[in-house]
């Protein structure tokens, strides 16, 4: 026997994991499709009505910083397509307690928000972007919008209070080339960006994903360091990443690693989707809803008790590396945010 689980105090699962950080989806759409995450003809969207409302978001926000969670990290879909986007942030970014409101967007969008996010109150971002090239752009995000992206990210380099800028490749093996790696090498040596390459997922709605299409980061690192030198640098004990400097001169380059390299052990996240559940992993088959007894009334002493007691159980790592008794999450990654 274990450990009981707390009542009070901070929130912990059973392995002793501290959650700080809550990712809240806020809409299931995407203005891309990009194929490592959805069908080229989109997925059955959410009804408007199952979607939380900024009450709700704002209440469960509150209710989980009283709690302990000090990190936001508002996604998608693609959170910039949400209707009033800065209104929420504004509204979040003035809870008490809160350390830490971040997005992660895919930048389509950005460039014209840049100034109201800032205003509101947003304190990080990550963009995602695949590649340098163009045509390989348009080939992965199935929109041709490259530049709309890197206008957005230049737009950001105006405010000083949104900071760091962080870009996420998604390294495919077949797609992703060292020459697409070298520019990114380059562009971290040019531009204030933390560039982090990420390992493919098995979490795209296609169900396509093959081991062989994971580009490892120390495969990526390799081709990195043959041409410039890298220099470990010092992260929270929770980041996704593994980061560098360059041994040279200035500039970051990150290695998110969760296949090669699972990082569970010290995960401190959970997730609310767009409809209101609660997953404790990414690779989640179980949820929690809290969008329904929020709905007929409960108070905030209830939502607590589901909230310790889905978080308790939260799941002990992902089973990628485990062959056939890796079961695919239940939802694919636009429905869950990342
Ligand atoms: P920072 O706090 O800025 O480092 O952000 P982040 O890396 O936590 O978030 P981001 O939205 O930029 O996600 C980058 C990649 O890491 C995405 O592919 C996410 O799916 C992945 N990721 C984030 N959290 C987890 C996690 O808990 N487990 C796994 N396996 N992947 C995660
Ligand atoms: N594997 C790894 N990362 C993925 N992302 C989307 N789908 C996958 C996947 N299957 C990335 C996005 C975005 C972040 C939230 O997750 O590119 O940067
Ligand atoms: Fe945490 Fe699950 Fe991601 Fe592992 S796979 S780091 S347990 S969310």
């Amino acid at each position: 026997m274990g450990r009981p689980m707390p009542l009070e105090g901070p929130l912990e699962d059973a392995f002793g994991r501290r959650i700080r950080n809550l990712r809240v989806s806020l809409i299931d759409r995407c203005n891309f499709r990009c194929t490592y995450c959805m069908p080229a003809e989109g997925l059955e969207w959410l009804p408007r009505d199952e979607i939380l409302t900024f009450d709700e978001i704002e209440r469960l926000v509150r209710l989980a910083v009283t709690l302990g969670i000090d990190e936001i990290r508002l996604t998608g879909g693609e959170p910039t397509l949400r209707p009033q986007l800065p209104e929420l942030i504004a509204r979040l970014s003035a809870i008490p307690g809160l350390k830490s409101l971040a997005l992660t967007t895919n930048g389509f969008l950005l460039r014209k928000l840049v100034p109201d996010l800032a205003a509101a109150g947003l304190t990080r971002i990550n963009v995602s972007l695949d590649t340098l090239d163009a045509h390989k752009f348009a080939a992965i995000t199935r929109r041709n919008a490259i530049k709309a992206v890197l206008d957005g990210l230049e737009a950001l380099e105006e405010v000083p209070s949104i900071h760091p800028i962080k870009v996420n490749a998604v390294a495919v093996r077949g797609f992703t080339t060292d020459d697409d790696i070298l520019a990114f090498a380059e562009l971290a040596r040019r531009k204030p960006y933390v560039i982090r390459f990420i390992e493919f997922m098995p979490l795209d709605a296609d169900g396509h994903w093959d081991r062989m299409q994971v580009l490892s980061g120390d495969e990526i690192k390799r081709i990195i360091e043959a041409v410039y030198p890298l220099v470990p640098v010092r992260v929270g004990a929770s980041s996704t990443a593994r980061v560098y400097r360059f041994a040279d001169g200035s500039g970051e380059m990150g290695f998110i690693n969760p296949v090669s390299q699972p990082f569970c052990a010290s995960c401190d996240r959970i997730r609310l989707t767009a409809d209101g559940q609660l997953r404790t992993c990414l690779f989640s088959i179980d949820e929690t809803n809290l969008r329904d007894p929020m709905r007929i009334g409960a108070p905030d002493s209830e939502l607590e008790l589901l909230l310790r007691h889905a978080i308790w159980r939260k799941e002990l790592k992902h089973h990628i590396n485990e062959g056939p008794s890796f079961k695919r999450a239940s939802r694919s990654m636009s429905q869950i945010g990342g």
